[in-house]
């Protein structure tokens, strides 16, 4: 899988989630999450973000923030967010769902 790190916090593009052919970014309030178990691993995300927030997981665990913000994205969807009492789970599709509007502790700071 992909993960978004700290330099997506207050940029939120949005270019990684108009090019994600399986629509597995999710935006947040002030960054967006790839969901782990959707992504397909194309790639097309890493290449498209203008501030190279976006790494292949398995780079990600050499970078200890990064690594945390792999772990906030699992936390993302496995955990009830701030306003939500059921966690996001794998929806299946970020357009259909609407912008998620909140972060996780980690990155609401
Ligand atoms: Fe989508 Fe990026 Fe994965 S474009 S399928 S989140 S590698």
């Amino acid at each position: 899988s992909y993960v978004i790190g700290a330099d997506c916090i207050d940029v939120l593009d949005r270019s990684c989630v108009e090019v994600c052919p399986v629509d597995c970014i999710y935006v947040g309030g002030r960054k967006s999450y790839i969901n782990g178990n959707e992504c397909i691993d194309c790639g097309a995300c890493e290449v498209e973000c203008p501030v190279e927030a976006i790494v292949v997981d398995r780079v990600a665990r050499k970078d200890p923030d990064l690594l945390a913000h792999l772990d906030d994205s699992r936390a993302f969807f496995e955990l009830p967010l701030p306003g939500r009492a059921e966690p996001l789970g794998d929806p299946g599709g970020a357009q259909r769902l609407g912008e998620v509007g909140v972060d996780t502790s980690l990155v609401a700071g």
